[in-house]
Order: C-alpha cells, then structure tokens, then sequence
C-alpha cells in the first residue's frame, strides 16, 4: 500500500470560489433545462453532449482552459520507496470524451458524470528514483503513459451558498471517483540512462501494468477530481443557481 504524496498543478484551472463578479447566464452552447419537466435528465445530458466540443476549446469567461491538450505544471509523486516527478505535462484525448451520463439530482443535492475517451496520452518529461515493490527503478527522460479505452466515473454532492443577493452552487470535498481502462502502456525513455536493462524493465512494468495502475490509483484519482471539479466550478462559480435551470 502506498502513501502518495500527490502535488498536481493544471494551468489555468483554478478550485477557488472567486467572489461572485456580475452574476453571469449559462453560455450559449449549453442549455438550460426545466428543472420540474419529465424529461430533465435526458436534457441536461444532451446539453453537456452538445457544449462538450466548446467547453473543450477554453472559454476564458468561463476560467475554461484549452483542452487540446491540457497542460499540467506536474505531478510529484513521493512514496516510501519511489520519487517520481513528471513535468511539462501535455495531456492528450479529453477531447474526444463521450458522456455517457451526467445527472443533476436536485432533490439530493448530487452531481454525476460518466465518460469514456478512446485514449488518453500523458506525454511528459520524468525524473524517478527509488524502488516499485522490489523493482529498482532510476532514470530521467521523456515519459509517455498512454491509457487505452478508459472510463472515468465521478460523483460529488453540494450544497446552495449565498453570495450577495444570489445562491451559488458549491461542491462538497467528498467525492466519489473510480474508472476502468482496458490498458496502460508505459514508457520511461532513458531509463538507467537508456541502457538494456532500461529496455527490460519498461518491458516489464507493461507487462505488469495491472498492478503498476493501483499504485498510480491516487494519481489518477486526483487527475479526474481536478479536471472535473475545475470544469464544474468553471461555470457554478459565476453563474447563479437560478440562471442555470429553468
Ligand atoms: C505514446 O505511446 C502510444 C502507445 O504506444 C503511442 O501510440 C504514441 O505514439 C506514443 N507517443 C509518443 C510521443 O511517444
């Protein structure tokens, strides 16, 4: 079991309740749903579908960034064995999500999204020393962690907040993230400086990426969290929980 110590930075994404500006409308690519109607969660499903390309794009109105791709500051990784630093992330393949679900439940106060991307390519520079269960692992390079077909769940509650005559949408710390890929294929360029043992031992950690994923599962887990919650803030945080049903 790893104790991770996880510090992860997302240009231009930001969780921070920013006081309430001019309380703003939903864009125009998204739609507002009729809260009472039938059909409310099939609306805001499609809703998120059809602004999915635009939110993907940046809207810096919106404190949105481009996704094509996402450009993350690092990721330090300290366990009780291995330092893994991975900077100049450029995060691929968000832009090909399909929501498979997004649910709004007013009456408990919850917010879930399901999706799935074809493949998600996290292309960085790596500095690693230490050890993976008796796997002795040193080397810094370029890294490329290619997750294939992943699917990413996440749920959160909130709660109404008031700011200046308007209620705001404010999502709880307690959340709930898993997600399931069909494969992850590393590559740790230079490893042991690029010699054979370099090469052998990317072979390995391939062939064992089962369980080379649980130990990266509060990584992951913390990437999906800040990528969702900052899209999710991006909007609830300017616009008015009025303004965004009907
Ligand atoms: C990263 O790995 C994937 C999967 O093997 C491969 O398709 C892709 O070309 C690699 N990208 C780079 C920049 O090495």
């Amino acid at each position: 079991m790893w104790t991770a110590l996880i510090v992860f930075f997302v240009f231009g994404l930001t969780s921070k309740i920013v006081s309430a500006s001019e309380p703003k409308n939903l864009p125009s690519y998204l739609t507002a749903c009729k809260k009472d109607a039938p059909d409310f969660d099939a609306c805001c499903l499609s809703s998120a579908r059809a602004g999915l390309p635009s939110i993907i794009n940046g809207d810096k109105e919106y404190n949105i960034p481009n996704f094509k791709p996402l450009k993350v500051e690092k990721v330090d990784i300290k366990t009780g064995t291995l330092n893994l630093l991975i900077e100049d992330i450029n995060l691929w393949g968000l832009d090909e999500a399909d929501i498979k679900d997004f649910k709004v439940d007013l009456k408990n106060n919850k917010v879930k999204i399901d999706f799935h991307c074809p493949m998600i390519k996290i292309l960085g520079k790596y500095q690693m020393d230490g050890k993976l269960n008796l796997l002795a692992l040193k080397g810094n390079g370029d890294v490329n962690l290619t997750l294939e077909e992943p699917d990413f769940f996440f749920s959160t509650s909130y709660k109404l907040i008031k700011k200046g005559d308007y209620d705001y949408v404010q999502l709880e710390d307690e959340n709930d993230i898993s997600y399931d890929i069909q494969h992850l294929y590393l590559n740790f360029g230079n490893l042991f400086n690029g010699n054979e043992l370099g090469k052998t031992t990317n072979e390995f950690l391939n062939k064992e990426w089962k369980s080379i994923i649980e130990d990266l599962n509060p990584t992951i887990k913390t990437t999906i969290k800040t990528i969702a919650v900052s899209i999710i803030n991006g909007f609830i945080t300017k616009i008015p929980y009025q303004n965004l049903f009907l």
